[in-house]
């Protein structure tokens, strides 16, 4: 029996864990034992409990609570906590998704007590070290022994900062194996979609059905905090809102949400605009949002997770970013970094409700990532 602590904290790692805990538990459970640790980085029940249920994730068997705070804090009690269930557990493999803070502690507790890190999501980069992302992604893959990247840009990223997979086993952080294996989160979007549209009622409560939308989410730091930024998005919201006359449905993350409540509270004009058609609503569940990436019209946002979403379900992207890490919607022309631009948010928005792209090739796997995944982590050697 191979046992694996698998770190979560964050509501993207919720989605991932869902598709990994899902087929350990109908295809490996006689060679796979996992057990969940939640830092407790998203805690509110919209951010958090709503995912486990849904999506039945197991119930984790820590919770750090660790909560918001500066990143020093929050990583440094993170890496406290988990080096804690790490000696008591002593798991052959510690388990960490994607780019968060929640990533970056599991791969450093474990890496220093030479337990092996396998790192899902692996090898993505934005080139911009601005974004504690970006941190969190190349030194979780630097101290990592099992690879997985979703896509072949990943696996050619890891290369030429020197990871490289290994042809001779065991696999070990210093002799690593990369895996290109697709996407988990393609897993979930096939297992989940059908289910969505038959039971969220989010359409209906907001009066979409078989109408045209856009919808956008914005939570970013440099989108959130940076007022400028955030005043330019809403203007560009407003804009396509009246010019199109197409309603935009706008899921708040809690920071954004806080920060849109303190302006409102100022008056900005950005959101006092009586002919808008921006409607903001609070996080919604997976279920919810695929729901409503289904039915949307355009997606415009600056989420990682929610740039592949459109692409599973076919949907035109604009990018509220200078940069991302799935450079292969860019290319296919079906996504459009725009940055916070009003003007060209407007424009790239306008073109793709004119004339929506009608060809999504599968970049992102055949939607059995976990599968191979588990196929890798327990016929390979790894130490
Ligand atoms: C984190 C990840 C980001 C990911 C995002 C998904 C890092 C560095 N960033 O960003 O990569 O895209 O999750 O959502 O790890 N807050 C609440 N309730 C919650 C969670 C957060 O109110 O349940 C508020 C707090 O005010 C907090 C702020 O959101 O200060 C930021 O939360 P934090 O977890 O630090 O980062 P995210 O922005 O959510």
């Amino acid at each position: 029996m191979i046992n694996l602590l698998t770190i979560v904290g964050a509501r993207p790692q919720f989605i991932k864990a869902a598709a990994l805990s899902r087929v350990i538990r109908n295809e490996f459970h006689t060679t796979v034992n996992e057990v969940i640790l939640h830092t407790g980085q998203h805690y509110d029940a919209s951010m958090s409990d709503v995912f486990f249920k849904e999506m039945q994730i197991p119930e984790p068997a820590y919770n750090l609570d660790i909560g918001s705070d500066s990143h020093g804090i929050q990583t440094g009690k993170m890496i406290q906590g988990i080096e804690e269930a790490i000696i008591s557990e002593k798991p052959d493999g510690v388990v960490v998704y994607g780019d968060t803070n929640s990533t970056l502690a599991g791969a450093l507790a474990a890496s220093k007590l030479h337990v092996p890190v396998l790192h899902i999501e692996a090898g993505l980069r934005s080139f911009n070290k601005q974004m504690p992302e970006e941190i969190n992604r190349i030194t979780s893959d630097h101290v990592s022994t099992l690879l997985f990247s979703p896509t072949k840009t990943g696996v050619k990223n890891l290369s030429l900062e020197g990871i490289t997979h290994s042809k001779s086993s065991p696999y070990s952080f210093d002799n690593q194996g990369v895996f290109h294996c697709g996407d988990l989160m393609y897993d979930n979007t096939l297992f989940f979609k059908n289910l969505a549209i038959d039971t969220s009622p989010i359409l209906k409560d907001l009066d979409l059905l078989n109408r045209p939308y856009i919808l956008a989410t914005v939570h970013r730091p440099a989108n959130t905090d940076e007022l400028l930024n955030l005043k330019s998005i809403l203007r560009a919201l407003n804009k396509i809102s009246i010019e199109k006359q197409i309603r935009v449905i706008l899921p708040l993350h809690p920071r954004t949400s806080s920060i849109i409540n303190k302006l409102k509270s100022e008056g900005i004009p950005e959101l006092n605009d009586p002919s808008s058609k921006v409607q903001f609503i609070t996080a919604v569940s997976f279920l919810d949002m695929i729901c409503l990436e289904s039915g949307a019209s355009v997606i415009l946002t600056d989420s990682g997770g929610v740039q592949k979403e459109a692409w599973f379900m076919e949907k035109p992207v604009v990018v509220l970013r200078e940069e991302t890490e799935w450079v292969e919607i860019i290319q296919s022309g079906n996504g459009i970094l725009t940055g916070a631009s009003t003007e060209k948010i407007v424009e790239a928005a306008g073109n793709y409700i004119e004339s929506p792209p009608t060809s999504f090739p599968p970049i992102f796997g055949k939607g059995r990532a976990a599968t191979e995944i588990l196929e890798v982590i327990t016929s390979a050697q790894w130490m």
